[in-house]
């Protein structure tokens, strides 16, 4: 068995060796490009495997995202309104002693063999970063409900920057905005290019509208209601009325909160993935939660380079540009 994972090891770094390559914004990795998406070998080696080898379940749910779009939010909402009935009580929430992430099994690190860990976390719903086109085929045939969720690209740079910056170890070199900026324009950054995996959702939800949900993290923000109304409607879990009266709905959204979420103790101090060269701590994924925090951080000039792009990728979409 030893053997055969060996084998597997060397033909997986033979094939990285015939990619396009890039700088990963950190010393810590290279990123390469497979399937026109930039990926970090850790995660590339696990598309590969689900694309060969997983099997989903037509009521499996997939919580898709391009990275630092809003993705552990989705993910505690999904679970907590899956979840609402057998955890009423709020005190005993799995949500308070563990973090978004390790409550939804993630397709390319998590389940990555035709072993379906749906049954095992007991919750219908799996999480993703692949772009559609490279999802694995029994996702679109099995006719998986996939919601996505996106951000304004300016806000989900300077969030991955941020983010890349408390993933290099302590004593490295931090990459700088400026260069940063430069490989997101030219679409290499973590599952990027940003805008083409906005864009293969968004042709994917007008094609087939019952199966894609697309979310605006903005929109949310501004009036979460709405959209997690939508979402539970969406996922085949829609609150009764009785429960709106009751304040069901409500009672979710306080509780994942960007506010509430960030205050508990285990995303201020756990770790995830701890021992892994991809582990960070919790805290990394609650930063600010602000939108248009992207001013703090890019000049005018900058700002106005993402949105050139963005008016040119996103034109002639109903996207927000
Ligand atoms: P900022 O870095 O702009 O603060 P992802 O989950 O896809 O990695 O995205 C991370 C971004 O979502 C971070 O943005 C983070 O602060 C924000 N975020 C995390 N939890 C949130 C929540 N419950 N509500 C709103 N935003 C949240």
């Amino acid at each position: 068995e030893k053997q055969s994972l060996q084998k597997t090891n060397q033909s997986f770094e033979e094939f990285l060796s015939t990619l396009p390559r890039d700088y990963g914004w950190t010393p810590l990795f290279d990123c390469y490009l497979y399937q026109g998406c930039w990926y970090y070998p850790f995660f590339l080696r696990g598309v590969i495997a689900a694309q060969q080898h997983f099997e989903a379940q037509p009521t499996d749910i997939f919580l898709c995202s391009v990275p630092k779009s809003g993705t552990t939010w989705l993910k505690a909402l999904a679970f907590a309104i899956v979840t609402r009935k057998k955890y009423s009580d709020l005190s005993s929430h799995p949500l308070l002693s563990t973090m978004p992430h390790e409550c939804i099994p993630f397709l390319e690190v998590d389940v990555v063999s035709k072993e379906h860990a749906n049954q095992t976390a007991g919750v219908p719903l799996l999480a993703t970063h692949i772009p559609y086109h490279s999802l694995p085929k029994s996702i679109i045939s099995g006719g998986c409900k996939i919601v996505y969720i996106f951000r304004d690209p300016k806000d989900a740079f300077v969030s991955l920057w941020h983010f890349m910056i408390r993933l290099a170890p302590k004593d490295a070199t931090y990459i700088s905005l400026e260069a940063a900026l430069e490989l997101f324009c030219k679409g290499v950054s973590y599952y990027g290019p940003y805008w083409d995996h906005v864009l293969s959702f968004w042709k994917a939800s007008k094609e087939a509208p019952q199966r894609v949900l697309l979310l605006v993290y903005e929109e949310m923000r501004k009036d979460p209601l709405p959209s997690v109304k939508n979402l539970a409607d969406f996922i085949g879990h829609p609150f009764s009325v009785e429960e709106e009266n009751e304040g069901a709905l409500q009672k979710i959204v306080d509780f994942c909160s960007f506010e509430n979420l960030s205050d508990l103790d285990v995303n201020k101090k756990g770790n995830y993935r701890p021992g892994n060269s991809a582990g960070i701590e919790n805290s990394a994924f609650f930063r600010m939660g602000k939108i248009g925090d992207w001013r703090s951080h890019l000049t005018p000039e900058m700002a106005k380079q993402l949105d050139k792009i963005t008016r040119e990728k996103f034109g002639g979409t109903d996207l927000p540009s």
